[in-house]
């Protein structure tokens, strides 16, 4: 593969921001969990198209946490890209972050890591490429990436045995 074929972390890379409107607020005037797993499902999903050019499905969303509120008037922030690809799925991260658009302050407020699997002309999981981690922090979640596939399938297989 020429350099300017291979398949890189950098090419799947996406950032998507909004600002957070009433209609996606709770009570409390904060962003629902939902409306930003929405957000992060949408650019997990185009990260791994991007890879494979291929249509996916999301095969699973690992834990997540928010930890810090995200208000009306704020911009919602979401970074995702590729962390490595497997035979047919791959694990994309996403990182979320919050904006005060009056001071410009950022914070972190989730991190999450989603499976997704590409899919052929039968609807059925077929082979995608192998990526390319350039930078160390690629190579430290593309090496960590299999660490957390080891863990899902693990759990997967403890859910599925008799008790
Ligand atoms: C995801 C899906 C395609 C997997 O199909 P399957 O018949 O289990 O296929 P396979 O057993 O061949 O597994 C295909 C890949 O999916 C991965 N996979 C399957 N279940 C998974 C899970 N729960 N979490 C992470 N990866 C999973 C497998 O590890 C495998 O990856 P690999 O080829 O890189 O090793 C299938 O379960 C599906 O279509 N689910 C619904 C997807 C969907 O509609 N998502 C939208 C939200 S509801």
């Amino acid at each position: 593969m020429t350099d300017s074929t291979k398949k890189t972390v950098a090419t799947t890379h996406i950032e998507m921001s909004e600002i957070v409107l009433p209609n996606d607020a709770n009570t409390l005037g904060n962003i629902l969990g939902g409306k930003v797993m929405h957000m992060i499902d949408i650019a997990c999903a185009v990260a791994a198209h991007r890879h494979c050019r291929r249509p996916v499905v999301t095969a699973s969303m690992d834990y997540l946490d928010f930890r810090h509120p995200i208000k009306v008037g704020a911009l919602i922030i979401v970074k995702a890209s590729v962390n490595r690809a497997f035979r047919t799925s791959m694990e994309c991260g996403a990182k979320v972050f919050s904006e005060d658009l009056e001071t410009g302050e950022r914070k972190h407020t989730s991190t999450a890591y989603l499976t997704f699997v590409a899919l052929d002309e039968n609807k059925k999981p077929t082979p995608v490429e192998p990526i390319v981690a350039e930078t160390p922090e690629e190579q430290r979640r593309w090496q960590q990436a299999v660490i957390r596939r080891d863990f899902r399938m693990r759990q997967k297989e403890a859910l599925r045995a008799p008790r």
